[in-house]
C-alpha cells in the first residue's frame, strides 16, 4: 500500500551522535554527527530534504511521473525510486552509461521499485541542463516533472530549510555546520536558511570543484535568498577525485567506524570527516567551538566499494 504524500512534511527528529576523541578533547572542541543516515526510511540522508518539495510540487501539478538524472551509483536516483514506490509516484531515471550497469545493486533496487531506466551516452548526458534536450525528454515522457541531477534546485533549498529548523528545535546551536558537497545543493540549502551566527562549510568531493562557488551562488540567487551566515567551500578533501579513495582515507574510515560504532561510505561522509579531522589538527577551529557534521547517508553505495 502506498503512503500518503502528506507524510513528506512530517517533521523528523534527527538522532545525534556525540563524537569523542583525544584529538577533539585536546583541541577543546565539541564535535557531533547529525545522523541523517538514520532517517527517511530508504529515502536516506540529505535526499529526504531535497526531494520533499519536488515530490509535493509534482503531485500538486498532477505530473504523470518524476524524471531525473544520475550515474549508475547515484544515491539521488536510488532515493527517488524509493520515494516513488512509497508514495505512488511513477519515476524515470536517465542514467549515464551502458545498460550493463543495470545489473548493479543500486539500479536493481531502483527497477524493483518500479523506476523506468533510460541509459544514455556520456555525450548525451552532458546535455542534461540544455533547454532543447529537456524539451525532447518532455515529449518522450509526457507529463514528466523534471528534477535536475542530485535534486539540486530551489525546491530542494526549501526542504533543507526544514532541516535547519530541526537543528534549531533540537537546540544543537552549532558554531560550524559541515557537509560533503557534490552538486552543492545541500550546502546552498543550509546557507540559505542558517542564522548569521553559524559558519557553513562544504567539503567538495570532486577534484577541481571550484565551479561549486558559482553553482551555489546561482542556486541561492534563483531561490531569491540573501544568506545571513558566513560560508566557504573546502577544495582539498577529495582524496584523488570523485568516488576514489586513498589508503589513508580507508584507514581513517575503518578506525572511525570502529571507535564510534557506525557506518560510513567513501564517496561523501567518509571524505568529509577525514577532511574535518585534518582541519582540526591544523587548528582551523577556535577552542570551545561546537561543530556539527552531517552524515548525509548514502550507505547503500558502500556496495560500490566492495565491487
Ligand atoms: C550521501 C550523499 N551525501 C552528500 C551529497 C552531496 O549533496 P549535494 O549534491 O547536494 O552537494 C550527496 C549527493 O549528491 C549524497 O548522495
Amino acid at each position: 500500500m502506498t503512503e500518503s504524500i502528506a507524510h513528506l512534511l512530517t517533521p523528523v527528529k534527527v538522532p545525534v551522535t556525540t563524537l569523542t576523541s583525544s584529538l577533539y578533547r585536546r583541541k577543546g572542541l565539541d564535535v557531533r554527527l547529525l545522523r541523517l543516515d538514520q532517517i527517511g526510511d530508504g529515502v536516506s540522508g540529505n535526499k529526504w530534504y531535497k526531494l520533499q518539495h519536488n515530490l509535493l510540487a509534482a503531485h500538486q501539478q498532477g505530473a504523470a511521473r518524476v524524471l531525473s538524472f544520475g550515474g549508475a551509483w547515484s544515491n539521488h536516483i536510488h532515493a527517488l525510486a524509493c520515494a516513488g514506490h512509497r508514495f505512488g509516484i511513477a519515476t524515470v531515471g536517465v542514467i549515464r552509461g551502458e545498460p550493463e550497469n543495470a545489473s548493479n545493486p543500486m539500479l536493481q533496487d531502483a527497477q524493483r521499485w518500479g523506476m523506468q531506466l533510460q541509459f544514455v551516452s556520456r555525450a548525451e548526458y552532458r546535455r542534461r541542463h540544455d533547454t532543447d534536450y529537456l524539451q525532447q525528454l518532455q515529449q518522450q515522457w509526457p507529463g514528466a516533472w523534471i528534477v535536475p541531477e542530485g535534486g539540486s534546485n530551489p525546491l530542494a533549498l526549501k526542504g533543507l530549510a526544514g532541516l535547519v529548523g530541526q537543528i534549531q528545535v533540537q537546540q544543537l546551536q552549532p558554531d560550524y555546520l559541515i557537509t560533503a558537497s557534490g552538486t552543492g545543493g545541500t550546502l546552498a540549502g543550509l546557507i540559505a536558511a542558517a542564522p548569521a551566527s553559524w559558519r557553513i562549510l562544504g567539503v567538495a568531493v570532486l577534484k577541481g570543484a571550484g565551479f561549486l562557488y558559482q553553482d551555489v551562488q546561482q542556486l541561492l540567487g534563483r531561490a531569491g535568498v540573501q544568506p545571513q551566515a558566513h560560508w566557504a567551500i573546502d577544495l582539498q578533501g577529495h582524496c584523488r577525485g570523485y568516488a576514489r579513495t586513498t589508503p589513508e582515507l580507508l584507514a581513517f574510515m575503518a578506525d572511525f567506524e570502529q571507535q564510534h560504532q557506525l557506518s560510513l561510505e567513501h564517496v561523501y561522509t567518509g571524505k568529509m570527516l577525514f577532511r574535518l579531522e585534518q582541519l582540526i589538527e591544523q587548528g582551523a577551529f577556535k577552542p570551545g567551538s561546537r561543530i556539527l557534521a552531517l552524515h548525509t547517508g548514502g550507505l547503500q553505495g558502500r556496495r560500490g566499494l566492495a565491487g
